[in-house]
């Protein structure tokens, strides 16, 4: 939360993709409503579990990660909030692969949370807020060095590869900065 809370001086608003049950969506919801922040919260996720991994995901340590696994309906996600008396965020349901840049997330983003597990949801959540990232934005990818989900680790290093942001972890997070 201490990032989240970081990136609250820059525009724009949060984002979460792979929302899950809404546990993290929870604590940024309590953070803005703290601060009595005017920033919006996405979140988003299939709510059908996780999708079919592809060749970059193999590995033994990661083997319950099944396709399907993970899910949870945008409904039970809904009633957290009611439940917290927190306001509802921008609750999006569907692939990843299938979202509109422009019409599916906020113009700006000052900080991003990216927690789905594979190459392919992780590559494509980076590409989707690639040009959205407000200056100074942060972006924080769940699961890096992870040796359960390796498939994280390849597509947050392909994406440097071609992007000027500084890398640094903690854990098993990645923590993207821009250097622009
Ligand atoms: C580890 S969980 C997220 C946990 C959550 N961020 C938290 O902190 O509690 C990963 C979620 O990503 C979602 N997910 C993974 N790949 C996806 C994709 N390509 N499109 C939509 N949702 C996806 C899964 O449905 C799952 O709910």
């Amino acid at each position: 939360m201490r990032l989240a809370s970081l990136s609250l001086e820059f525009e724009g608003d949060l984002v979460e993709l792979g929302c899950y049950q809404g546990d993290t969506s929870l604590l940024l919801a309590e953070l803005l409503k703290g601060v009595k922040s005017e920033k919006r919260l996405w979140i988003y996720d299939s709510f059908e579990g996780l999708p079919e991994k592809t060749d970059a995901d193999f590995s033994v340590a990661g083997a319950a990660f099944k396709k399907g696994e993970l899910f949870v309906t945008k409904r039970k996600v809904k009633l957290r909030f009611l439940r917290a008396n927190l306001p509802i965020p921008m609750i999006k349901k569907g692939w990843f692969e299938d979202l509109d840049p422009e019409k599916d997330l906020p113009e700006k983003i000052c900080f991003a949370f990216l927690d789905g597990d594979l190459y392919q949801s992780i590559k494509t959540s980076l590409g989707l807020i690639e040009n959205k990232m407000s200056e100074g934005g942060i972006i924080v990818v769940h699961d890096y060095d992870n040796p359960e989900l390796p498939g994280v680790t390849k597509a947050v290093d392909e994406w440097l590869g071609k992007n000027n942001y500084k890398l640094s972890k903690k854990h098993t997070l990645a923590v993207l900065t821009c250097e622009c």
